[in-house]
């Protein structure tokens, strides 16, 4: 019986495990702290169904080898009772030992998700409803992005996170655990992303009506394609040349967009809503509800609240010819 369960309790997770796989996957892992924790769930769940084997199968062997009624129910049978004591004390220190053990490795596997190092790249991460402000400092240099995550692979990334409004949680599975986003308190959390690609996140605390739409991806790049995109981003915004867009970037300024937004190098330097200066490099808008394109660009200027409604962007009256040059003029800021 005892193999049994074992070998029962080694396929178990390798089942659990067959549909986890992809860009946001706890078990789909992209470095040593996701590896980690990785290791601790199938540990833990392992451990937990050889549990449960053991405690079916000693109901089961209860149930069939069913003891007939006393003759004489209050008659102290000292035989019975040293088994009886041997099983209870086996299964509470059984329990102890356990307990003891899934404490002592969940420690000991978490640490590693706050470790430091100097060399560290160092993000700020604020949390919004519902979008996320990435702000990138390195010295006196800094720019501000949003709902995308750049890193370099093999280098240990370590992220500072706040919130604006609500309690939010940081939580790209492939990378690292979950930590919250708490408004006036500053917590924590590192990684490394030790292979090239895309690693999908979400929000993992309900903070309101668009919490399922508070996406985010890193972006893991080797080196010299992370720092070229640094450089980029470091970049004031791209001056607007064929005409359409020249009075998109008019309009831009012109209407409330200005009030929210910064585009660095020109006068919009609002901070309510993401930083629109490279917006059309990033891979999606809106926290990952669409894609950026020219189109997608358009249809959220035209009308955010059906795209993602009760988010905090209005929607501002604009001509057709004002929404068409207005959205060259995003798409044109890559
Ligand atoms: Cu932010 Cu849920």
């Amino acid at each position: 019986m005892r193999q049994e369960s074992r070998a029962a309790a080694s396929v178990l997770p390798a089942l659990l495990c067959a549909g986890c796989a992809g860009a946001q996957s706890a078990f789909d892992t992209g470095g040593a702290q996701a590896l980690g924790l990785a290791r601790l769930m199938i540990f833990i769940m392992a451990v937990c169904a050889a549990v449960w084997l053991a405690v079916m199968a000693a109901l089961a062997f209860a149930l069939w080898r069913r003891r007939q009624e006393p003759t004489q129910p209050l008659a102290i049978d000292a035989r019975r009772q040293r088994r009886m004591s041997l099983v209870v004390g086996g299964s509470v220190a059984a329990t102890v030992v356990i307990i003891g053990l899934f404490t002592v490795t969940s420690f000991w596997v978490t640490r590693s998700l706050w470790a430091g190092d100097r060399d560290a790249v160092k993000v700020d991460m604020r949390g919004y409803q519902w979008w996320w402000q990435v702000t990138y400092r390195d010295g006196n240099q800094a720019f501000t992005t949003a709902n995308e995550i750049h890193v370099p692979v093999g280098r240990l990334v370590r992220i500072r996170l706040t919130a604006d409004d609500v309690i939010h949680s940081f939580w790209v599975p492939s990378l690292t655990g979950k930590q919250d986003l708490i408004p006036g308190r500053t917590n924590e959390v590192s990684f490394v992303a030790e292979r090239p690609g895309v690693y999908r996140g979400q929000c993992a605390e309900f903070c309101g009506v668009q919490h399922a739409r508070m996406a985010m991806q890193v972006i893991a790049q080797s080196p010299q394609d992370y720092d070229a995109w640094r450089q980029s981003q470091l970049a004031p915004a791209a001056k607007p040349s064929d005409p359409e867009q020249v009075f998109g970037e008019q309009v831009f300024l012109s209407k409330p967009c200005a009030a929210c937004h910064t585009v660095r190098g020109t006068s919009a330097t609002a901070q309510l809503g993401p930083d629109l200066t490279h917006v059309a490099s990033r891979s999606t808008i809106a926290a990952g509800v669409l894609e950026t394109t020219r189109g997608s660009l358009a249809a959220w200027i035209a009308d955010p609240q059906t795209i993602k409604p009760g988010n905090n962007m209005p929607m501002v009256a604009l001509s057709p010819d004002e929404l068409n040059a207005i959205s060259a003029y995003m798409a044109s800021l890559k």
